[in-house]
């Protein structure tokens, strides 16, 4: 199988070669790290690379635009796709492989199963684009079986999806450990995301910084002792007035397992939501904390 070598990283396409690199490594008792990604890669990406370097001896890194997580066809056809300047940044982050399957190598004709996940797939994301945990969770639990890994590492920004994926990791006795790593932003709260190259008209890229800064006011407001209710229906005219289009959700959840929570209660809860601008799906979340505490203080 096709194997090019950028300084001392290898780049992998097919399982068998990703295996016998895997088996390479535990012979001399290595730990190893995957950090899943679609490519398109940025900073928060490769914090989390930074991250898996620092907790395991040899990190892989997948690039895999996968299919089966996308609802909506036109978004999966232009999704980006960068390749050669995403193995150059992960060369030069220090990431030991590639592993860069084909959509014919992972869902053979043939391709039977999916995993899913129920409960906490249920409702934000997984109300608004159908089956794409299903995908997420298919995907995802293939790569800790063809990795082997020791630890895998995504971004909180995607905070629906690594509960997902601790359930299907937990209930499928794989021993692969889930590391959360706290989301990047840009100097306007911006949350870091391959879908914000897209923000491409006039004052778009500005406009959504009023995300994340009506999520930091909106938890705020209720870590202060605000009702919930009238915090998240202001929050959300606010980004409408912002020149948001639509938002599909701005909830707030419990951290621990993404139960709707009504009023804090002293939990650790968390304020999530998804909302377009000029054509862009942008996700975010923040923790909601006691009151007088900085919200961006959390790890
Ligand atoms: O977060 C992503 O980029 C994707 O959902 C993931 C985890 C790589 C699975 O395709």
């Amino acid at each position: 199988m096709l194997e090019t070598v950028t300084t001392d990283m290898r780049t992998l396409h097919a399982v068998a070669d990703l295996r016998h690199a895997v088996r390479g490594w535990r012979r001399s008792g290595l730990t190893v790290g995957l950090v899943p990604t679609m490519g398109a890669l940025h900073d928060g990406h490769l914090s989390l690379v930074r991250a898996a370097l620092r907790a395991t001896d040899r990190v892989i890194v997948s690039i895999f635009v996968n299919p089966t997580q996308f609802d909506n066809p036109a978004d999966l056809e232009t999704y980006p796709r960068v390749m050669e300047a995403d193995a150059r940044l992960l060369a030069d982050a220090g990431a030991h492989v590639l592993y860069a399957p084909t959509v014919a190598q992972m869902y053979p004709p043939g391709f039977a199963t999916t995993v899913s996940v129920r409960g906490v797939s249920e409702g934000l994301c997984g109300a608004h684009r159908p089956g794409h945990f299903d995908g997420v969770a298919t995907v995802v639990c293939k790569l800790f079986l063809q990795s082997q890994a020791d630890a895998a590492f995504f971004g909180e920004k995607d905070f629906q999806q690594v509960h997902v994926v601790r359930r299907m990791a937990a209930d499928l006795d794989i021993p692969t450990r889930v590391e959360a790593c706290p989301t990047r932003r840009e100097a306007d709260g911006l949350a870091m995301s391959s879908r914000n190259r897209r923000l491409v008209g006039p004052g778009d890229r500005e406009r959504a910084g009023a995300l994340p800064a009506t999520l930091d006011d909106a938890a705020r407001a209720i870590a202060g002792g605000q009702p919930v209710g009238p915090v998240l229906a202001a929050a959300r005219a606010r980004l409408l007035a912002a020149g948001f289009g639509d938002v599909e959700y701005l909830e707030m959840r419990r951290a621990a397992d993404l139960a709707p929570l009504a009023a804090l209660n002293g939990q650790p809860a968390r304020l999530l939501a998804a909302a377009w601008l000029a054509g862009v799906r942008l996700i975010d979340n923040v923790p909601v904390m006691p009151a007088g505490e900085d919200v961006r203080a959390l790890p």
